[in-house]
């Protein structure tokens, strides 16, 4: 039977992250990925990184291209009741800020420096199975071209995403998960056009939720808050742009740039904890664990904290035969877990139309909205949050 010392399922960015520190330390790893490669790289996710994510990204030589490509914002805006209001985001935050960078670009660094090092994936891999995970002696078996594999490890890194099988495989009595499904979801569309603004556009409208991003100066990528059974066939690029328009501001709407648009989807919004993250010599991490909606873009960034907190454990336990990072790890990450969970959840709450909404909801909405840019407090507690609460 093969040995490694961890084994990680899933390549997406919390998968590949952990991998790179991993090997730079040099603790032998595998990566065990479903899909295929290209499959992986193709998926549209967000791209908004955090700070500290930036961070992580540089101190492990992964930012290269993105120092070169990314776009640093210092602020954003909320658009509301015919007005754009700018968050100065870095002016509140200390002067943190966010930069603009598509995860697709991430994964593809990662991916890159994997190759790189020469560290082992295997994609396309099927019915890959974590056993024994409570004892001492976890092992991993996976399918691939037919034939069976075992992998004997000390730990398995479940980084295998919402549906994944990590998280499938504790005992229902282990684990405890908490959830909240919208009743909308996410249109969403990349154009090579140049974006409306410099910097993001969050837009609250009696039509519903609007966002206006981008990947460069060139290339935009636009939302808008659609029913959960709209079909991409429903929304032709004209309907998108004319929708768009009609819940932004009028400057906003003079000034957009439309276009054919090469990239449409929707997607649902959920938010989503599992508790606890560890399971004997296995751990939940990224997208495993927990789900935010997109509103405010948390999702790969509590993911790369996540890796971070795990990486600094399993360092721990390999360099100085401490459990300690390894025990503090489940608690760790869901402390920044819930916070990031709340926010995204309140930035949602705020700026979607629910389709029960009553007109106490919509005044507490108008309240919200009014009390946060006309308050010095509130501006910086959105900020503060935005641009990523310490890791
Ligand atoms: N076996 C092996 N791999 C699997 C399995 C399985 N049974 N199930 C899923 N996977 C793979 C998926 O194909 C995917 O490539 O695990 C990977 C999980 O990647 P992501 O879903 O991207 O999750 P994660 O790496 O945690 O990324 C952080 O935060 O909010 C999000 O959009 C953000 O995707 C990003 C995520
Ligand atoms: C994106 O650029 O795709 C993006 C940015 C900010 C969000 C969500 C998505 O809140």
């Amino acid at each position: 039977m093969k040995r490694v010392q961890v084994v990680i399922i899933g390549s997406g960015p919390s998968g590949l992250m952990l991998g790179h520190i991993l090997h730079r330390a040099g603790i032998e790893t595998i990566i065990l990925e479903s899909r295929s490669q290209d499959y992986v790289l193709a998926r549209v996710r967000a791209g908004l990184l955090e700070q500290g994510t930036v961070d992580l990204l540089r101190d492990n030589g992964l930012a290269g291209r993105l120092d070169r490509e990314g776009l640093i914002h210092h602020g954003m805006a909320l658009a509301f009741d015919g007005e754009r209001h700018r968050i100065d985001l870095s002016g509140l935050a200390g002067g943190k800020v966010v930069t603009i960078y598509g995860q697709t670009e991430v994964t593809r660094d990662l991916m890159d420096a994997r190759a790189a090092s020469g560290a082992p994936t295997v994609y396309e891999a099927e019915a890959v199975t974590p056993h024994a995970f409570d004892g001492e002696a976890p092992r991993v078996t996976y399918v691939k071209d037919g034939v069976t594999h075992e992998i004997a490890c000390d730990f398995i890194a479940g980084c295998d995403g919402y549906h994944g099988v990590s998280r499938a495989s504790v005992p229902a009595g282990a684990i405890a998960t908490y959830e909240r499904v919208y009743p909308f979801g996410w249109l969403g569309i990349l154009a090579e056009v140049p974006p409306v603004d410099h910097e993001l556009i969050y837009a609250n409208s009696p039509r519903g939720f609007a966002l206006c991003t981008m990947r460069s100066s060139t290339r935009s990528r636009y939302y808008v808050q659609c029913p959960l059974d709209d079909r991409v066939e429903d929304w032709p690029d004209d309907r998108f742009w004319d929708e768009i328009r009609r819940r932004v501001d009028a400057p906003t709407a003079e000034a957009l740039v439309t276009g054919p648009s090469f990239e449409k989807s929707i997607a649902p919004l959920r938010s989503f904890v599992a508790e606890p993250l560890r399971f004997g010599r296995l751990f939940l991490v990224g997208d495993a664990a927990h789900i935010v909606p997109p509103t405010g873009a948390k999702g790969l960034n509590l993911a790369m904290s996540d890796v971070r907190y795990l990486a600094e454990g399993l360092l721990e336990h390999y360099g100085e035969k401490s459990s300690g990072g390894l025990d503090a790890y489940s608690g760790r990450a869901l402390d920044r877990i819930w916070k990031a969970v709340r926010f995204s959840w309140w930035m949602t709450t705020m700026l979607h139309r629910f389709p029960d909404q009553t007109a106490f909801d919509q005044r507490m909405q108008e309240a919200d909205l009014a009390y946060l840019v006309s308050s010095q407090a509130a501006m910086t507690s959105l900020a503060e949050n935005y641009v990523g609460l310490p890791v």
